[in-house]
């Protein structure tokens, strides 16, 4: 595992370049990443009651195959089901139910490895992931992922170029992939059949997802994209859903996301919707 992390960490330096400002101030202030719950107490209780009210009219959710995998995890990491696990086992299954499997996904920017584990652990072993974040959430989510026995160290690559890449998805032993983002380029004409970002374009800016548009395209991949209607970032930079490089992808949903409109919290005024609409597509590129 240690040599993971070492070659994930030598791309910490060259990484900056890729960061948005609102990365730059989150990773200055150690924050940002979220906070994850240990359970115990009363925690998964209010969870798992809140959840229940606030998603009452979507509540098939609660007995998909999805949720209860993203459960069985949760418990093997002693760590709460929050909304964020929820709005991934929605995604998840929206993704189950609209697309045939691929043989490669990946996901862009995922978060406290919420994709990859539920996505491995209802994928393995005939399909592979390819994670693409700041070398410090990958080096974050190595641990996690092996401790709660999502995959083993042995499972798990680091690709820098892409001859390690196309090792990587010629050994039939690895499932998981991680590519730092600076290094996002060697992802290019892959063989990648499902991109994914959730929330996360949203904090990038213009420039970074266009590249990682021109990387989909070059994949003739599905895009499923989540994000934020707009958002202002701290450097004052304006990212747009609708200004998204989207060129000629065939559209198969763009919409507002039925489950991403509100959130629930222990103080008043305990629901209130986002600050700001959030946006979903699937779209597919010839
Ligand atoms: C708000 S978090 C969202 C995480 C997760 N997708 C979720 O929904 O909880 C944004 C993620 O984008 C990642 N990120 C920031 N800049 C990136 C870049 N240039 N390439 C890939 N990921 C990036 C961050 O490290 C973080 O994991």
């Amino acid at each position: 595992m240690q040599n993971l992390i070492d070659s994930l960490a030598g791309d910490l330096e060259a990484a900056q370049a890729v960061k948005s400002s609102h990365w730059k101030y989150h990773a200055e202030k150690g924050d940002g990443f979220g906070v994850l719950k240990q359970s115990g107490g009363m925690a998964g209780a209010w969870h798992w009651a809140a959840q229940r009210g606030l998603y009452f009219g979507q509540r098939d959710i609660f007995s998909t195959e999805e949720y209860n995998q993203m459960r069985d995890w949760c418990q093997a990491q002693g760590r709460v089901l929050n909304q964020n696990s929820l709005l991934h086992v929605f995604a998840i299954r929206f993704l189950h139910q609209r697309l045939s499997p691929v043989p490669i996904t990946c996901v862009v920017g995922d978060g406290q490895a919420n994709f990859a584990g539920l996505w491995l652990r209802m994928s393995l072993p005939t399909q592979k992931l390819i994670s693409i974040n700041l070398p410090e959430v990958l080096i974050a989510d190595v641990s996690p992922l092996v401790r709660s026995g999502v995959v083993s160290a042995e499972q798990m690559a680091v690709a820098k170029t892409r001859d390690e890449l196309d090792a990587a998805l010629r050994n039939d032993a690895i499932q998981l992939v991680m590519v730092s983002a600076n290094r996002a380029e060697i992802v290019k004409d892959a063989g990648i059949g499902l991109f994914v970002n959730i929330a996360s374009f949203q904090e990038m800016t213009q420039q970074i997802v266009d590249q990682y548009f021109e990387i989909v395209k070059s994949n003739r991949a599905w895009l499923y994209c989540c994000n934020r209607e707009e958002k202002t970032l701290y450097g004052g930079e304006r990212i747009e859903f609708k200004n998204y490089a989207w060129g000629d992808g065939a559209q198969d949903v763009f919409e507002e996301c039925p489950w991403y409109t509100s959130y629930y919290s222990s103080r008043p005024p305990f629901l209130a919707k986002f600050d700001g609409k959030t946006l979903h597509a699937l779209v597919k590129y010839a």
